[in-house]
C-alpha cells in the first residue's frame, strides 16, 4: 500500500480548514494507504507557544483526530516529538538545504511579517522539519491543503539532491491536494486563508466552538457590496459569498452547480443561515465523540505509545540508512 503521511500543529484549536484541507481527506485514505497522523509539536514552537496550552492543544488534537474518524487500528496515530527521529534527520537535511531555497517560502515570509518580534531560526527551518517528516517515513503521498504546496517541492528537491549523491535513499512524495476545499478562507478576510492562530477569533471557526458561537460568526462572516446580491461561485470577484458556497458544498455534499440554482432569487442572509446550519450539523458529531474521548486519558496515552512505537520502528530504518549514506560511523 502508498504510504501516507500528514499533520496538524497543535499551535492553537483545529479549524474548519484544518477539518476540510487535511482531516477529512486522511479518514477516506486509511483503507487503501499505510497512513500515518501526527501532532506536530516541534513545529508549533516555531511561534511562541504557552506550554500549557500547548500540552493541552496536543491531547485536543489527538482526540479530535479520532473524533473525525481516524481508526488506530488502520492508521498511526502519534505525536511528532515522541518520534526522535524526525530532529535527527531533520539536521542532516538542514546541511543539504539551501539558503536561497528556504527564503523563497512563502509561509516564512507570512509568518515572519505576523510574528516580527520572534524570527527564530526554527521558523526558517521549518519546511526542512517537514522534509524530514516526510522522507523518514519514505512517505509517496502527502495529503496537504493547497498553502503547503511550496513545502512539498521543497521536499523533493532535497531528496532528489541526497538520492543524486547517494544512491537512492528516499522515495520521492507526491502532494495530494483536494481539488475541492484546499483553501477555506477566512470569514471576514475571505482573500486569506482561515488560519488557527489568527489574532481575530471571527476569522475561523474551531472545531471544538459552541453551534451558537458557530452561527454567529458564519452570519457576520464578510460578503461583498454586490447591491444585486447575486449568490454565484466565483472566489477572486465574490471571494466571501464562494467561501460560504464551499463550506456549504463540503458540509452537505452537494455539488456548487447544484446548490448555486438554490440561491437564485435568495438574500445573503439565507444563504448564511444555511450554511450555519450545514455546518452545525457537520461538527455536532465530532464534538461529543471528542467529549468521550478527551476524558478517557488512558486511552489517549495507550493510541500515543502505540502509535510512537509503530512510527519509530519505520523512522529507525530510514535515519539508519541516511547516516551510513553520508558517512557516518554506526555505534560499535
Ligand atoms: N484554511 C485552510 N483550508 C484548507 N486546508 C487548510 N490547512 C490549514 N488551513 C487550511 C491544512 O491543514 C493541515 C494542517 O495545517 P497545520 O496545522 O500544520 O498548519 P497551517 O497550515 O499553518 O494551519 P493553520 O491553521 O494556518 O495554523 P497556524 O495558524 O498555526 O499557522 C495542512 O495540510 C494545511 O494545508
Amino acid at each position: 500500500k502508498p504510504v501516507v503521511l500528514s499533520g496538524c500543529q497543535p499551535s492553537g484549536q483545529l479549524t474548519l480548514g484544518n477539518y476540510m484541507g487535511a482531516l477529512k481527506q486522511w479518514v477516506s485514505m486509511q483503507d487503501d494507504h499505510e497512513c500515518l497522523y501526527m501532532l506536530v509539536d516541534l513545529h508549533a514552537i516555531t511561534v511562541r507557544q504557552d506550554p500549557k496550552q500547548l500540552y493541552d492543544a496536543c491531547l485536543d488534537g489527538l482526540a479530535l483526530y479520532l473524533a473525525c474518524g481516524i481508526d488506530p487500528q488502520k492508521s498511526t496515530l502519534f505525536v511528532q516529538s515522541h518520534v526522535p527521529e524526525h530532529a535527527q534527520l531533520s539536521w542532516v537535511l538542514n546541511c543539504y538545504a539551501q539558503m536561497g531555497e528556504l527564503n523563497r517560502m512563502t509561509q516564512f515570509k507570512d509568518k515572519s511579517a505576523k510574528n516580527e518580534n520572534n524570527i527564530n531560526v526554527g521558523l526558517y527551518s521549518y519546511p526542512v522539519l517537514q522534509a524530514a517528516d516526510i522522507l523518514i517515513y519514505q512517505a509517496n503521498k502527502v495529503p496537504v491543503g493547497e498553502d503547503q504546496k511550496q513545502h512539498l517541492e521543497l521536499t523533493r528537491d532535497i531528496a532528489t539532491r541526497m538520492n543524486n549523491l547517494y544512491g537512492d535513499v528516499f522515495t520521492l512524495p507526491e502532494p495530494y491536494i483536494p481539488e475541492f476545499g484546499a483553501r477555506i478562507m477566512s470569514l471576514q478576510e475571505p482573500e486569506r486563508k482561515m488560519s488557527k492562530s489568527d489574532n481575530n477569533p471571527n476569522n475561523f471557526i474551531g472545531l471544538l466552538e459552541d453551534p451558537k458561537k458557530i452561527t454567529k460568526k458564519i452570519k457576520r462572516a464578510v460578503t461583498d457590496s454586490d447591491e444585486h446580491a447575486n449568490i454565484y461561485f466565483d472566489p477572486k470577484e465574490k471571494a466571501g459569498v464562494s467561501n460560504l458556497l464551499t463550506l456549504l458544498s463540503l458540509s452537505t455534499g452537494k455539488s456548487i452547480d447544484s446548490l448555486v440554482p438554490e440561491y437564485e432569487d435568495k438574500m445573503y442572509g439565507h444563504l448564511k443561515g444555511d450554511v450555519a446550519e450545514a455546518v452545525v450539523s457537520l461538527i455536532t458529531p465530532i464534538q461529543e465523540a471528542y467529549a468521550d474521548l478527551r476524558n478517557n486519558r488512558d486511552y489517549l496515552n495507550e493510541v500515543m505509545r502505540s502509535g510512537a512505537e509503530k512510527a519509530s520502528a519505520r523512522a529507525e530504518n530510514t535515519l539508519k540508512r541516511v547516516y551510513e549514506a553520508v558517512g557516518f560511523i554506526p555505534k560499535p
